[in-house]
């Protein structure tokens, strides 16, 4: 596909090189790129696993009963690991790093963000993506932008950055789908309303953990929709991209249409940004979505959140 057409942003070399050599021209390709939606992707910035470490890299160690193995946001609290206390205590440590890592590198990118970057959970994924068997809503290797049923986020963006440390040089295969305003063109008119009192009644039945927003609602619905569709799955516009190990990749995950389909060995750093932190917000799926439908979609106050 041709670069400018591509969803996905190569961005080849050491990034702290390019960033010192003219931080102006980088910030500002980083930003429009990942504010646009797109994959930003660093095929030479991988994040090291000691050999030491390596001999944590098996799917034993997680517990069949959890997605992933996680640790908590401020680093203190791990889940999902089998093993003895050593083992976890090195996964602690590997995943730690990550954390570190992962917001050193956002906060290095887009400085604009530092101060307002909310850290989420950090996984390690050990599974092979081929093995997992989900429901199709559930299903990550069908086209879908994230969103969350049960935590609705009140337009809090999702930033997500992505490295694969497969040591034995299997990258991670995705299909990123087209641009978030094609999609929404596309699926929101089938977007059953939402019903009066159903917000509130989620809430209180404790399916959500908090009030589902009328944005919440239709992103909800976008990735319902995306997911059942197998014609469009099919049929959309979508490149195949294959991150190799030793590599790493950035995007807000509720805007970039993606998709997995192959791969084992990676970590995750989800980080929250408030929707006012943006440097682009036209370009993002709450100005979007509030566009096509022409109504605001977040309670006023829930909208100046800083
Ligand atoms: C996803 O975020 O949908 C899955 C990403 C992955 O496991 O590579
Ligand atoms: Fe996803």
């Amino acid at each position: 596909m041709h670069p400018d057409l591509s969803q996905v942003v190569r961005l080849d070399g050491d990034w702290q090189a390019r960033l010192s050599s003219d931080p102006v021209a980088f910030h500002s390709q980083c930003v429009h790129a990942i504010e646009q939606g797109k994959v930003l992707y660093f095929p030479d910035t991988g994040f090291d696993v000691t050999l030491s470490e390596r001999s944590l890299l098996r799917p034993e160690l997680a517990n069949p009963a959890r997605r992933n193995i996680s640790l908590s946001a401020d680093g203190t609290t791990l889940s999902g690991v089998l093993g003895d206390p050593t083992a976890k205590r090195c996964v602690q440590a590997l995943i730690a790093r990550y954390q570190t890592s992962a917001r050193h590198l956002v906060e290095s990118l887009v400085p604009e963000y530092k101060a307002h970057l909310r850290s989420q959970p950090t996984s390690l994924r050990l599974h092979p993506v081929e093995h997992r068997k989900r429901s199709w809503k559930a299903d990550d290797s069908r086209l879908h932008v994230d969103a969350f049923p049960s935590r609705p986020n009140h337009g809090m963006r999702i930033v997500r950055v992505f490295a694969n440390i497969n040591p034995a040089g299997i990258p991670r295969v995705w299909r990123v789908g087209e641009p978030f305003e094609a999609v929404a063109r596309r699926f929101i008119t089938g977007i059953p309303p939402q019903r009066p009192g159903s917000a509130w009644l989620l809430e209180k039945l404790r399916i959500t953990k908090s009030r589902r927003t009328p944005y919440d609602h239709l992103m909800l619905g976008l990735h319902d929709a995306m997911k059942a569709d197998l014609s469009y799955q099919r049929d959309c516009a979508q490149e195949l991209v294959t991150f190799q190990p030793g590599s790493t990749w950035i995007c807000f995950s509720d805007q970039a249409s993606h998709a997995v389909l192959s791969g084992q060995f990676m970590l995750e750093q989800t980080f929250f940004l408030p929707v006012t932190a943006l440097i682009q917000p036209a370009y993002g799926p709450l100005a979007i979505l509030e566009r096509l439908a022409g109504q605001r979609l977040l309670p006023a106050a829930r909208s100046r959140i800083p």
